[in-house]
């Protein structure tokens, strides 16, 4: 025997046989981009590891000179990995994926891929925090400019496309006030001065906003929100065209490793199955808490993209499926009243993560959009009293009943 022996016989994985028709998304969600092995195994395959062989010194020669398909390394790639982007791909419509080890990992490859010194990047300024420093702190070092406009003023767009783009980055909705961004307008304007348009797509995922179908070049998320959705792993992806993800970003990330784990790839392939029916739960209940909350007289504000209230509701209409699992509160009150409203809860969790089967509560001003600083927080509106309700798949009257009693204990 042999070290290249295969004792049980070694059969190439084949692609699950695809249906001779178009299959909805759900259906692409549970049955895309299946690889299966030799074996026909029913769930798919974890390759928990980080090289291959080779049958010959010749054959690695070819796959590095990439004369024949072959994995190299988890670095580069793995066969788990490999079914998760091409799911994912799929249900977007996307040409082609990559996955990273987290969102963040994502937002930064897709971007950095792209700009070099000199360049400039247009950027609405609702966003994650995380996305902000890099776009204001860590590309400023290296020679990139960003400027930030007011995401809804197609004025200010057009004004700040004036000067040249190379990038144009949109988070819409936006976390945590869910400011809406009209990706088609923006996207026109970008695409006469040349420029990429890649959309975070996080707090929407990809069941209620499909952003390269409005014109948008790429997509980014953070994997570890709805897809997962369960709280369980890290991830992140990026969809575009061929050239973009392949001249680009693969490159990019091949040789600076933000990979994903084949390990966490095979639990997003799992949770892509359930992530439509998750995603439409978690929306309906949102939706049935913002409209109760929008009523209560102790609350001052509750922004949703599809409560009518909502300034950009028209376009949330047009670009979503459906409004998403975040609601953003927010009371006529100090940090410390706030504070006790959270604390009250009994069913909702606090925590800084969302998107996920459980209803978490954040307090932004002190934990994710800490960072930003008092002046840039006052500007996007977040105030003490904002609390981030990500809202989970609970039963709904449990859910209301817990905000109910909160609100009495609290003001
Ligand atoms: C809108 C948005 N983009 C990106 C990220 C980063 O994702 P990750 O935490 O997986 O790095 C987050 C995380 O909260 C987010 O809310």
């Amino acid at each position: 025997m042999t070290k290249r022996n295969r004792p049980w016989g070694y059969q190439a994985p084949v692609d699950a046989q695809p249906a001779d028709w178009e299959l909805h998304p759900d259906t692409v969600a549970v049955r895309g981009g299946l690889a299966r092995s030799g074996f026909g195994e029913t769930g798919e395959a974890l390759y928990l590891t980080s090289g291959f062989t080779y049958d010959s010194a010749e054959q690695a020669a070819s796959a590095f000179a990439d004369e024949t398909d072959h994995f190299l390394y988890s670095r580069f790639d793995n066969p788990t990995v490999a079914m998760f982007e091409r799911r994912l791909a799929e249900i977007e419509g996307a040409e082609a994926c990559k996955a990273t080890a987290s969102g963040m990992a994502a937002m930064f490859a897709s971007v950095a891929c792209l700009v070099s010194a000199g360049d400039r990047v247009v950027a609405s300024m609702a966003m994650f925090s995380s996305c902000y420093v890099v776009l204001t702190e860590i590309l400023p070092k290296w020679g990139v400019e960003t400027v930030l406009v007011e995401g809804n003023d197609e004025a200010e767009w057009a004004k700040a496309l004036e000067g040249g783009a190379k990038v144009v980055f949109i988070e819409s909705p936006s976390n945590p006030l869910m400011e809406i961004v009209d990706i088609r307008m923006v996207s026109e304007l970008a695409h006469k001065v040349g420029a990429t348009v890649i959309v975070d797509n996080v707090m929407a995922s990809p069941v209620l906003q499909s952003p390269l179908k409005l014109g948008a070049d790429v997509i980014m998320y953070s994997a570890t929100k709805h897809i997962d959705g369960q709280g369980r792993v890290l991830g992140g992806a990026v969809l575009g065209s061929n050239e973009y993800i392949n001249e680009h970003l693969k490159p990019f990330i091949r040789h600076t490793g933000p990979s994903m784990s084949a390990f966490n790839a095979w639990v997003l392939l799992k949770s892509l199955e359930t992530m439509t029916m998750r995603v439409e739960r978690m929306s309906s209940n949102a939706l049935a808490i913002a409209e109760a909350l929008e009523k209560h007289p102790k609350v001052a504000g509750v922004k949703y993209p599809f409560l009518k209230s909502h300034k950009s509701y028209e376009i949330a209409k047009k670009q979503m499926k459906g409004g998403g699992s975040m609601v953003a509160i927010t009371f006529d009150a100090t940090a410390e009243q706030t504070f006790k409203f959270m604390n009250a809860l009994q069913v909702i969790d606090i925590s800084n993560n969302l998107g996920d089967s459980k209803s978490l509560a954040t307090h932004p001003a002190t934990t994710t959009h800490k960072r930003l600083g008092p002046e840039v927080r006052a500007k996007a509106g977040i105030t003490d009293g904002t609390v981030r309700l990500s809202v989970g798949l609970e039963n709904v009257d449990d859910l209301l009943k817990d905000l109910h009693q909160a609100l009495d204990a609290a003001f």
